[in-house]
């Protein structure tokens, strides 16, 4: 076991730091600079939707939000969100140049199957964003474009996340380009940056000293908040599941622009909140929002662009992680994130890769 783990003292640990090679597959060969084109070797004629449902759970639906972000900012492509516990009971509206996509490392999360199951009965058409080869769930779509992330042993999904995120992006800049929306220099953009990810990924994992002493500083606390705008909510929720999960601190998440209707009267000078700060079109709601919690005495842990010195004035904590795109800022920011988690519940004496309660896979409802 311990070859296996690669010297890492545990399959989390490992998984995180595989990232960088993790984006290299799940990008490989699928990005032409020249031409500005996502190539994704799919069948389905992308003029031939006009709505896409991403369906999926835990970390895996997280990964669908930002999708909706990016198929809607970027393809101008209607998309919504949602778990597949949800989906699978409400009676979507879907018909046959709907899009269901459904999102799982597996590839056998029954909640998952039977929301695809539901959507493909309506008449939709049906695309697995899936790791594990041949798994039930790539039976049952026509088509799969794989992640490539390998096999993530440790319960809290981390390696997968990434890699879904990056073919989330795949897939919105394919949709984008075929709806002639998205103008050949920006795609080009766009791909120098996505090619540019398995490095800065590499160096967003060095921040892992920093992110030991905010772990050291903070990990007594009962509860956190995490907070993001935009593309960064999901990021949020992705840091708040994975701290919940392998540290069983309560910690909860919120879109930043939203704390202001509830999540505010929880602030006090015992509530660690960290804030996705990186720079991009809601920077500067998002420093208004670190003040608002730094006025009520919260402890303020940023993730911010290097180079923001702004920011040291504000948080008590920050972790710089290199700048990118703003749409893929998620891709290397929860890095911090997924280390912040590991190294709050290493402290705690948790069972990182084995957390109580939790299955890797959920194949009964
Ligand atoms: C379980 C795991 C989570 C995972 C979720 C969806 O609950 O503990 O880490 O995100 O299932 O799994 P999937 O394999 O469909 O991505």
């Amino acid at each position: 076991e311990a070859a296996e783990k690669g010297g890492f003292p545990h399959y989390m640990l490992k998984e995180i730091y595989e990232q960088p090679w993790v984006l290299e597959n799940t990008l490989g060969g699928r990005l032409s600079e020249e031409r500005g084109e996502a190539e994704l070797g799919l069948e389905l004629d992308p003029l031939s939707v006009d709505r896409v449902h991403l369906i999926a759970c835990g970390t895996a639906a997280y990964a669908g939000w930002y999708g909706k972000y990016l198929l809607e900012g970027l393809a101008k492509l209607p998309a919504d969100w949602e778990v597949a516990s949800e989906y699978r009971y409400r009676d979507p509206v879907v018909d046959g140049r709907t899009l269901a996509v459904a999102i799982s490392q597996s590839g056998e999360t029954i909640d998952t199957l039977e929301a695809l199951r539901e959507a493909r009965r309506k008449g939709a058409r049906a695309l697995g964003v899936v790791n594990a080869k041949g798994s039930s769930i790539t039976r049952e779509v026509e088509e799969v474009l794989y992640i490539h992330a390998g096999p993530e042993i440790g319960v809290a999904s981390t390696k997968a996340y990434t890699a879904m995120l990056a073919a989330m992006a795949l897939l919105a800049l394919w949709f984008a380009r075929a709806r002639g929306v998205l103008p050949l220099e920006e795609a080009r953009t766009l791909i120098r940056e996505m090619k540019k990810l398995p490095r800065l990924v590499e160096e967003a994992l060095e921040k892992r000293p920093i992110v030991a002493h905010i772990a050291e500083k903070y990990h007594q606390a009962q509860d956190f908040l995490f907070l993001g705008r935009h593309v960064q909510a999901p990021t949020a929720y992705e840091g708040a599941l994975k701290l919940k999960e392998i540290s069983y601190i309560h910690a909860e998440a919120y879109p930043a622009g939203e704390m202001k209707h509830g999540p505010i009267a929880l602030i006090d000078e015992h509530l660690p909140v960290v804030v996705l700060a990186t720079k991009g079109p809601l920077y500067e709601k998002t420093l208004s929002n670190i003040q608002e919690v730094r006025a009520r005495g919260g402890k303020v842990i940023a993730i911010a662009t290097e180079g923001d010195e702004e920011i040291r004035k504000l948080a008590q904590d920050v972790v710089y992680v290199p700048e990118v795109h703003p749409l893929l800022s998620p891709i290397v920011s929860v890095v911090p994130l997924q280390l912040l988690a590991y190294e709050v519940a290493v402290l705690l004496g948790r069972d990182v890769d084995q957390p109580r309660n939790l299955a890797k896979s959920v194949t009964v409802e």
